[in-house]
């Protein structure tokens, strides 16, 4: 798949496997997701353009660098909010807008309920975070939406993808790069992906 890349090392490798453990209680979950974030927004990064700057050390002038464009977080209410504080930490200068998406549970077809995004969406990079990539509607429906507010370059980083939301982005955003750190088997009758992890919201704040 031409669009994804999956972002995996040992460390990642691990924290899935605590993220998939039926077991794993809020706590160590959240922890494990914040540490995959990290890794894919070490990745990302590899595609931010810089500018040259020129840095006073103590010592001399020498060559350093600054992002060149603004950078724009859009979390996916409720799950997106669980990777927002890696990427924040690692992009400090970062604004950060949410869309509010619920799958509905029969159609599963996203349902909208709340849309706040900073300006200059144009000239920004913008990364759509949602741990879960399952049917892929309600990542397509953010992009779209983003798309509509002007967005031109949007990413999108996922914890755990099914072939069929990747699929599905491809077909409805083909220029939109998906990094992801597990691409998982199949969606079940309703929707969830196996092996997967269960339901990202209610196991990051336990409302289960
Ligand atoms: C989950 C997840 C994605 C969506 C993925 O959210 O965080 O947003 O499902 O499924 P899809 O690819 O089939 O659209 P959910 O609707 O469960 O809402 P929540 O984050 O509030 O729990
Ligand atoms: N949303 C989730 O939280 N988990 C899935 O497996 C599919 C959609």
């Amino acid at each position: 798949m031409e669009n994804l890349t999956v972002v995996e090392n040992p460390l990642v490798l691990r924290d899935i496997t605590i993220l998939r453990n039926k077991l794993t209680e809020e706590y160590d979950f959240r922890l494990a997701l914040k540490r995959i974030s990290y890794a894919l927004v070490n990745e990302i990064s590899k595609d931010f353009l810089l500018d040259e700057i020129e840095v006073e050390t103590p010592l001399e002038t020498t060559n350093g660098y600054k992002i060149k464009h603004p950078i724009v977080l859009i979390p996916v209410l409720r799950a997106g909010l669980s990777m927002v504080s890696a990427f924040i930490e690692m992009i400090p200068h970062a604004k950060v807008g949410h869309i509010g998406l619920q799958r509905d549970e029969e159609t599963l077809k996203p349902v909208d309920y709340y849309y706040k995004t900073p300006k200059n969406l144009d000239v920004s990079k913008v990364i759509v975070l949602d741990p879960m990539l399952a049917t892929g509607g309600s990542a397509s429906a953010a992009i779209s939406f983003l798309k509509e507010r002007g967005a031109k370059d949007c990413i999108l980083a996922c914890l755990i993808c099914a072939p069929e939301g990747v699929k599905k982005m491809a077909e409805d955003h083909p220029k939109v790069k998906v990094f992801t750190s597990a691409f998982d088997r199949e969606l079940n009758s309703v929707g969830y992906i196996l092996p997967g992890l269960g339901d990202a919201g209610d196991r990051t704040f336990g409302t289960l």
